[in-house]
């Protein structure tokens, strides 16, 4: 079965051809058009331009991702679009194009929930960390992007229940905020890493001890998270007299100490998570699971605590059409054209 798997939610447009035959998934084509760089100027994507960047890029993308795929419009046999959450413009241009698709072709369409797409990547796609090749179940799912930070627990029938998010800035949200107070450009997180690891100008690392920023409700006993704080802990750092914007040192410093303190709260509430749920896996997807750093330091405590971790592929972590196209092959709940609508505050 060909699925074509569409996102549109924020600043890219996405579409991807999945192939499903004999419970295996393939994917063809992945193609991925960003409008990051009109944002760049205005250091935070702005709706309107966002989504006028989608209509001129999903005919195109959708065109490229048939292309790539050898396939044509027809071969297709199930449209996936990502329904919500996300800015209801750049929604609106995949919903309504698939609609129409949907109609004209007579094809069924499966609405996707973002968020989800960003869990079932990851059964495209495992990189195991260690050594069995398959996702276990009940598992543990980390979602970190520019928009959200959530754990869900989710079962083998794909059921889940959610166990706590973000009170108020999501993680990558959090590096976005902190890389425009230290001048970095956007998107942060990419940035932030960076000059953590490399220096800036390249030469010593940040160092991730430098500043002892709060883990904010590390120890809160449940699964939500707040980030805002901790923005607003390194706005202090660099309003202090002491602290010098100029010594390029510190900028790595203040990014790799702002970096370690997200990634503390983050590893310590999604093994918390795993140990409470007793489940053997965890995974982890959004933009923020394509950072290295958090990858390297999950692994080593799953690996201490005897859990399984599966990751996505950096360009599979932030947004793409091969995430909806997955997920909707799992989900497959299917919606005649004129069920789906575009739904910006959608959430589990
Ligand atoms: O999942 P995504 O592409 O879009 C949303 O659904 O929001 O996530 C984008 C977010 C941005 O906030 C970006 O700064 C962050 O993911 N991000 C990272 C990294 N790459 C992207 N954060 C930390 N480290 C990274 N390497
Ligand atoms: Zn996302």
């Amino acid at each position: 079965m060909l699925i074509l798997g569409i996102e549109t939610s924020c600043d890219e447009t996405a579409a991807a051809v999945v192939n499903s035959q004999n419970d295996q998934l393939k994917l063809l084509s992945n193609v991925v058009a960003t409008s990051l760089q009109m944002h760049q100027k205005t250091g935070g994507v702005v709706p309107e331009v966002a989504a006028r960047a989608q209509l001129e890029s999903i005919l195109p993308v959708i065109t490229k991702a048939l292309e790539e795929a050898g396939l044509a419009l027809k071969d297709i046999d199930k449209l996936a679009v990502t329904f919500g959450p996300g800015l209801v413009g750049p929604l609106l241009v995949g919903v309504e194009t698939v609609k129409a698709l949907g109609l004209v072709l007579n094809k069924p369409i499966v609405p996707v929930n973002h968020l989800l797409g960003h869990i079932f990547i990851n059964m495209l796609e495992p990189t195991i960390v260690d050594r069995l090749s398959t996702i276990d179940f009940p598992l543990i799912a980390l979602i970190v992007s520019g928009g959200h930070t959530d754990l869900i627990c989710m079962n083998k029938d794909y059921s889940y229940k959610w166990l706590g998010g973000t009170r108020d800035d999501a993680a990558g949200e959090a590096f976005d905020k902190v890389a425009r107070l230290l001048d970095l450009g956007f998107p942060g997180g990419p940035a932030i890493e960076k000059i953590a690891k490399e220096g800036l100008p390249a030469g010593r690392q940040g160092n991730p001890n430098a500043i002892l920023f709060p883990r904010p409700m590390i120890n809160s006993g449940d699964f939500d998270f707040s980030f805002s704080g901790l923005k607003t802990a390194v706005l202090n750092v660099i309003q202090s007299t002491n602290y010098e914007l100029q010594a390029t040192s510190s900028k790595a410093d203040i990014a790799a100490s702002f970096q370690q303190a997200v990634i503390d709260v983050l590893v310590a509430k999604t093994l918390k998570a795993a140990q409470e749920y007793e489940v053997g896996q965890i995974i982890i997807g959004g933009g923020v699971a394509a950072n290295e750093e958090l990858r390297k330091q999950l692994k080593t405590n799953c690996q201490k605590m005897g859990i399984k971790l599966a990751y996505p592929s950096k360009s599979l972590s932030t947004d793409n059409g091969a995430m909806v196209a997955t997920a909707a092959f799992f989900l497959d709940k299917v919606v005649s054209p004129l069920e789906i609508q575009a739904t910006p505050g959608l959430y589990f």
